[in-house]
């Protein structure tokens, strides 16, 4: 039976297969080593991220849900979009408050998932048909940081872009995907961004390495992308998961540290990979924001935003913006 909602295909397994092997080229060459956050996420990967958003230290996801819980109404009647597109959706659990605000307002005809993990992507969108009669969802598989233009088009468009994930995209890609988000918003479309905030470092960290290993779980899974997609055989277990505070930057530095001197064999790239003992991957950042930071960010982009919230404990921050 075909699928009950739509699916545009950008990245299938050839081209991300294809993609990956660059990434890990040119990543696992170079000095310091260093890997894309993006191939995190295959469905392992995508669950853990799943149970990370429910652990006591990760703030991010119960604060960001607070603030739909209060304002989703409010966002909805600011934006008079028809369709809600959703950058990195994930399993789009937040992203329910939207959509029945969005129904409630009367607007919402059409919804659009945008996520590298197709099978996650397609969980979402076929719970979101079922809880949702009547809106038309139209999933696509793609990457963010290239396939933006790509978006379907038509009407009014809110472009939610949730979690801080934002904040994973090194300063050069962050500014490339915010100039091309800012092409392709045309009209009153509008952005909505979530962002995590600069507050006390003791509990940004304990967000990002918890006793019980479900984040050190998650970040290791990048090597078990690899051993799967690209015949690699690391050791994922032979790798520590690091997370410290960089505060010029602002940012928490995520990487893998070898634990011992190690050889690495990435077959599809017929590479070996060696490692002394102690050396690190970067594997991703997490950047925190301030509003007047992210907001220059955007304007810088010609966004300009129109509302700030944030939750009560002023943790996290939402910002709905559209093009000036
Ligand atoms: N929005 C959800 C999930 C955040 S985790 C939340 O707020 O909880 C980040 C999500 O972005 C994952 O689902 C991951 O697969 C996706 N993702 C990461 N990099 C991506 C990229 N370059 N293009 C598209 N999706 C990406
Ligand atoms: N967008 C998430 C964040 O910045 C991604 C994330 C959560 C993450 N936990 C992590 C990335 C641990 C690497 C390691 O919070």
């Amino acid at each position: 039976m075909a699928e009950p909602y739509a699916i545009d295909v950008h990245l299938g397994p050839a081209d991300l297969e294809a993609a990956m092997r660059e990434d890990v080229l040119r990543g696992l060459t170079a000095t310091p080593k260093r890997l894309p956050p993006k191939w995190h996420y295959d469905p392992h990967g995508s669950a853990l991220f799943d149970e990370i958003t429910r652990l006591p230290e990760y703030y991010l996801t119960r604060c960001e849900r607070a603030i739909l819980g209060a304002h989703a109404g409010d966002i909805a009647r600011e934006a008079q979009a028809g369709t809600l597109i959703e950058l990195g959706s994930g399993t789009s659990a937040k992203t329910r408050l939207l959509l029945s605000a969005m129904a409630a307002a009367g607007t919402l005809e059409r919804f659009v998932p945008f996520d590298v993990d197709e099978a996650t992507l397609r969980a979402a969108a076929a719970a979101v048909v079922a809880e949702y009669p009547g809106v038309a969802v139209h999933a696509v598989v793609g990457d963010f940081e290239r396939h933006l233009h790509l978006l379907p088009g038509g009407g009014t468009r809110m472009v939610a872009f949730l979690g801080s994930t934002i904040g994973n995209l090194d300063p050069a890609v962050r500014a490339r995907f915010l100039a091309d988000l800012s092409d392709t918003l045309v009209g009153g479309d509008r952005l909505l961004l979530g962002v995590d905030l600069v507050k006390a470092p003791e509990r940004i960290l304990a967000a990002y390495d918890d006793p019980g290993g479900i984040t050190a779980a998650f970040s290791r899974n990048v090597l078990r992308v690899l051993n799967d997609r690209l015949g690699a055989d690391f050791d994922p277990d032979a790798f520590d998961h690091v997370a410290r505070w960089d505060a010029e930057h602002e940012w928490v530095d995520i990487r893998l540290r070898s634990q011992r001197a190690q050889v690495a064999r990435v077959a599809a790239l017929d590479l070996e990979v060696r490692f002394a003992a102690g050396e690190d991957v970067h594997t991703e950042i997490a950047a925190k924001f301030r509003r007047d930071r992210i907001a220059g960010e955007l304007r810088g982009r010609g966004l300009e935003v129109e509302r700030w919230w944030t939750d009560p404990g002023e943790g996290f921050g939402m910002a709905l913006a559209r093009r000036i």
